[in-house]
């Protein structure tokens, strides 16, 4: 594939597609069913898909170790296009020194051959540098890390080529391809988009983002990351009811298109930002909301790195353009949504829950104020939690 780069933005603005075509997949089928075969955990299956739908464009495959390092050192591929994470198909020692150079193995999810991997290289993989790195602390209590870090000693990288069915990684209609959305964005008519991401239940802090996207964009990319998560989190599938029920009641169906991310939580912050940003900006947004502590986890960031990052790189080819917000809560005074930058009273009067107060509650059983969730959405949370 042949990448364009946008002369404003520096960015590609072509897709990958390392898809085979359909009438070709049978006979894909077949020739993998003879190569030796490699089983991926849903963190690897994920990015497999993104990689191979054009999602991680312009990576058309698991990154090498020079690339992988570049990434790490400074966020950018060796052509200077900006990228937040290598993109590592993490294996044991074993495994990685049974594959050679050069040869092809087949990738199989859950048990079901779904791709080739041509394998460039396989390579050890420094944790403790790249994982402080990355995500700025080398600590095994951050989720990000811990996964980085018992993932596996080695990597294979090289290009891959999708010929399987979504559905092996659990997913349904609300999966689009990164083309499938443009076409849908196009036929819309929608010339400014903006994309959330979001792997909580929406509450709304949240719905105040997407309303104020909706001012001033044509269109809103509700676009949840649905794959892995820590096991705190709220799972994917009860939090699609709560996003299902905010749409059929309170959002206007005709500017919001809602789909899924096939995407895992790295709880990289800032740099998870970044890689939030250019995969919207690969499904076709033009714009992207990023609010408080943006993909952070416990204190390992600052509250408004994301936002920081974001805008330093905007200028510099990041190829979306970052909408922010402050934090958002209900203000009792003002009776409605707000934040530091529309509110002039204190504190004391604003309601702001905490991800760890909001499981306390459900696990208890009690309530949630209608002024932080809409009743809906408590309801499906609660039913959940018992
Ligand atoms: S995230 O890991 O995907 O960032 P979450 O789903 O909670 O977590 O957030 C989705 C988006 O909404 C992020 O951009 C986040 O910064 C923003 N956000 C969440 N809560 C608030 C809030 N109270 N005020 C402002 N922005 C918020």
């Amino acid at each position: 594939m042949e990448t364009v780069l946008d002369a404003q933005h520096n960015a590609p603005r072509t897709l990958v597609d390392r898809v085979i075509p359909k009438e070709a997949q049978a006979d894909a089928r077949a020739r993998a069913s003879r190569l030796p075969a490699i089983e991926l955990n849903s963190r690897a299956a994920s990015d497999l898909l993104l990689l191979a739908t054009g999602g991680f464009s312009p990576l058309e495959g698991f990154t090498d170790f020079k690339t992988s390092s570049g990434i790490v050192e400074d966020m950018r591929l060796g052509d200077g296009t900006i990228w937040p994470f290598p993109i590592l198909l993490q294996t044991e020692a074993a495994l990685a020194k049974s594959v050679r150079p050069g040869s092809e193995v087949a990738l199989k999810v859950n048990g079901e051959p779904v791709a080739f991997l041509e394998v460039e290289e396989a390579f050890a993989i420094p944790h403790q540098e790249w994982a402080k790195k990355l995500f700025g602390t080398t600590e095994a209590a951050h989720p990000g890390v811990a996964g980085f870090l018992s993932g596996g000693d080695f990597s294979l990288a090289g290009k891959v080529q999708w010929f399987g069915d979504a559905a092996v990684l659990g997913l349904d209609e609300y999966w689009l391809t990164p083309k499938e959305t443009r076409a849908e964005m196009a036929k819309r008519g929608w010339k400014t988009v903006s994309g959330f991401q979001t792997r909580n239940p929406v509450h709304r802090a949240h719905e105040y983002v997407l309303r104020t996207a909706l001012e001033v964009t044509d269109g809103l990319l509700l676009h949840p990351l649905v794959g892995e998560t820590r096991p705190e989190d709220i799972p994917a599938e009860v939090r699609m009811r709560c996003y299902r029920a905010l749409l059929d009641e309170y959002l206007p169906r005709e500017h919001v298109l809602f789909s899924v991310l096939p995407a895992w939580m790295r709880y990289g912050g800032p740099r998870e930002s970044v890689l939030h940003a250019v995969v919207r900006r690969n499904f076709g947004c033009t714009h992207f909301l990023v609010g408080r502590d943006h993909a952070g986890v416990g204190g390992y960031y600052g509250p408004y790195d994301a936002q920081h990052l974001l805008r330093s790189l905007a200028g510099e080819g990041l190829g979306i353009e970052p909408i922010c917000f402050d934090e958002v809560f209900y203000c009792r005074r003002c009776s409605s949504m707000a934040s530091k930058r529309t509110c002039a009273h204190p504190v004391a009067d604003h309601l702001i829950l905490s991800g760890t107060e909001v499981r306390r509650r459900l696990r208890e059983g009690l309530a949630l104020p209608e002024e932080f969730t809409r009743p809906q959405v408590a309801a499906i949370l609660l039913a959940a939690a018992r």
